[in-house]
C-alpha cells in the first residue's frame, strides 16, 4: 500500500470510530493536513447527523464548508467529544510532533477543548524518540531573532520557514537536530520563551487514541492512564 492509501485507511477508521462513539447532534473537532483531509472526505458521507465541526485552520474550514458541513466558532462551543488530527511524528506513548502544515496553535487550542484526541497517521510516523522531524515553533514576527537564539541554546538549529505566515499572522521556526527525550518538559520549556506562541510538541496533552495505518491493517494504540 502507498502512504496515501494508508492515510485513507486510517481516515476511514477514524470516521467509523466517530460514527460509532459520538452522539447525534454533536460537534466534531477537525485537524489539518492531508490525512485530516481524507478524514473530512469520509466524515462528509455521514455528516448530516452531526451539528457541525470546529476547524483547526482556514484550509480545513474551507474543505469542511465545501462538503456542506457547518463550521462553528470554537467560542460558541462548550462540548467537543472528539478531535481528529494527523501528526508528523508519534510515539507509542502517544506524544506527538505536529505543525508540518503550520496549523499547530489552532490545533492545540481545539485539542485542549476536546474530550478525546484521536491521532490518525500512516505507519511511517511512528517513532521511539521525537525530534527527527524538525520541531515547528510559532513565533510573533518581531521576536523571531531572539527566539531563534534561545532555541539554539536548547541545542537545536532553528530555521525560518521561508515565505510562510500562519493563519494567526505569525512565522514558524523549524528546529532541527533535537533528540527529544522528555517531550513534556521541552514543550513547557519552549512555551516559556517570550515571543513563542506555541510549539509543535503535543505531549502535555497527547493523543488518547492512535489509529495507525500499516500494511497489516489499521492498528489501535490507546494512551496508558
Ligand atoms: C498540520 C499538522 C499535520 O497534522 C501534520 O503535518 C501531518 O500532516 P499529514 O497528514 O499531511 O502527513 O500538524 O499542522
Amino acid at each position: 500500500m502507498t502512504q496515501d492509501e494508508l492515510k485513507q485507511a486510517v481516515a476511514k477508521a477514524a470516521a467509523d470510530y466517530v460514527n460509532r462513539t459520538v452522539a447525534d447532534g454533536a460537534i466534531i473537532g477537525v485537524g489539518t493536513g492531508s490525512t485530516a483531509n481524507y478524514f473530512i472526505d469520509e466524515l462528509a458521507k455521514g455528516a448530516s447527523r452531526f451539528k457541525g465541526a470546529v476547524a483547526s485552520s482556514e484550509a480545513t474550514a474551507k474543505r469542511l464548508a465545501g462538503h456542506g458541513i457547518p463550521v462553528l466558532d470554537l467560542n460558541d462551543v462548550t462540548d467537543l467529544p472528539v478531535y481528529v488530527d494527523g501528526a508528523d511524528e508519534v510515539t507509542p506513548g502517544l506524544h506527538m510532533v505536529k505543525g508540518g502544515g503550520g496549523a499547530l496553535t489552532r490545533e492545540k487550542i481545539v485539542a485542549a477543548v476536546a474530550q478525546t484526541f484521536v491521532c490518525i497517521a500512516d505507519g511511517s510516523k511512528l517513532v521511539t524518540t521525537l525530534g527527527k522531524f524538525p520541531l515547528p515553533v510559532e513565533v510573533i514576527p518581531m521576536a523571531r531573532a531572539q527566539v531563534a537564539r534561545e532555541l539554539a541554546q536548547l541545542g537545536g538549529t532553528p530555521r525560518l520557514r521561508e515565505g510562510f505566515v500562519t493563519d494567526n499572522g505569525n512565522v514558524i521556526l523549524d528546529v532541527h537536530g533535537l533528540t527529544i527525550t522528555d517531550p513534556v518538559a521541552l514543550e513547557s520549556r519552549i512555551n516559556q520563551i517570550v515571543g513563542v506562541v506555541t510549539n509543535g510538541l503535543f505531549a502535555c496533552r497527547g493523543a488518547n487514541l492512535l489509529l495507525l495505518g500499516t500494511a497489516d491493517g489499521v492498528q489501535q494504540l490507546e494512551a496508558r492512564v
